[in-house]
């Protein structure tokens, strides 16, 4: 297959371009110049300017698209309402436009943030109810994509932990940075999400777009847990000093000032839909984190 892949500089896509290159021809489609050297054909792409949109598709003539780019910090969103709209609804909702013209396949990357976190372990006929902007755009941007191109594939991510070729997830590089230099890190025992190992999360994309897949699927991690409890099993795998995690509620004063975006309670995600059309079986968080530790040693 051709596939044209946005965000191939984000943790996702980077790791997707990755896992499809061994059997695919990958075309990137980046806003700027990459810093590193690499193989893939690449087009010009900024989804703050929608006519760069239809050009890119349409000088790619891709079998697929999967559309990685967005403005991925629920706190960013907050704070640039318009140009959020634009990125992750607008831009996503003109480019399922344009795959519906050339007939290509779309895969949309969306997230566990367009569910209000009161009940978790959410399945994909249960009703999302965003409690911030971010959650809120790609929540419009999946109706969109589901409206204009109904053979699409929607995939609602959890929290991706791991490390790609060219960078890795920033709550896990936080927590081993402050833990190695001696500082204390505060975490959420009341916040709950499925974090998946990035690795999985790839593979999971890709059995989806090669088994045929069409539709909203749910993708998990082995485990639901807390922020304070993946933490603290990353210390310990890590061989981290664990005593200086401490335990934090999100009604602590001091944790409310941190963020702009409201955090939805429990967004843990049911993925057995997912289990169940495909052949993907994802890592426990215990194996996803021995895996991780080898970047980290190496
Ligand atoms: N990572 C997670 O835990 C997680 C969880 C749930 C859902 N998701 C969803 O999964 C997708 C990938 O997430 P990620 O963590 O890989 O994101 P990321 O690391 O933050 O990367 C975002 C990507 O979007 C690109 N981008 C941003 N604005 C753009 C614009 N105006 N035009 C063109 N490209 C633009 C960035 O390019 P530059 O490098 O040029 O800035 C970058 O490649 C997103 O849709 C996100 O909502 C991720």
């Amino acid at each position: 297959m051709r596939i044209l892949i946005t965000g191939i500089t984000g943790l996702v896509g980077s790791a997707l371009a990755d896992e499809l290159r061994q059997r695919h021809d990958i075309i990137a489609a980046v806003r700027r110049p990459l810093k590193f050297k690499d193989t893939f054909a690449k087009e010009r792409l900024d989804l703050n300017d929608s006519d760069t949109i239809k050009e890119t598709v349409e000088a790619a003539m891709p079998d697929a698209v999967i559309h990685c780019a967005g403005m991925t910090s629920p706190d960013e969103c907050e704070q640039n309402r318009e140009e959020c709209e634009q990125i992750n609804a607008q831009a996503t909702a003109g480019l399922a436009v344009v795959c519906r013209e050339i007939e290509a396949k779309l895969v949309f990357l969306s997230t566990d943030h367009v569910f209000s976190g009161k009940e978790g372990f959410y399945k994909e006929a249960d009703s999302p109810a965003p409690i911030n902007f971010y959650g809120a755009t790609k929540l419009a941007a999946e109706n969109a994509v589901r409206k204009i191109l109904p053979g699409s594939i929607v995939a609602r991510l959890p929290y991706i932990y791991g490390k790609s070729r060219y960078r890795g997830d920033r709550f896990t590089e936080w927590i081993v940075e402050s833990l190695n230099s001696g500082r204390e890190v505060r975490l959420l025992e009341d916040r709950f999400r499925s974090h998946c190992y990035l690795g999985d999360c790839a593979r999971a994309l890709a059995a989806l777009l090669e088994e045929g897949c069409e539709g909203l699927f749910h993708l998990s991690g082995g485990n639901r847990e807390s922020r304070y409890r993946f933490g603290v099993m990353l210390a310990e795998i890590f061989g981290l000093d664990k005593s200086l995690i401490i335990p934090s509620q999100s009604d602590d004063p001091a944790e409310r000032e941190k963020f702009s975006a409201e955090r939805p309670r429990d967004i843990s995600l049911n993925s057995e839909k997912l289990l169940r059309e495909t052949r993907f079986a994802p890592l426990t968080i215990e194996q996803g984190l021995e895996n991780l530790k080898k970047f980290f040693s190496a």
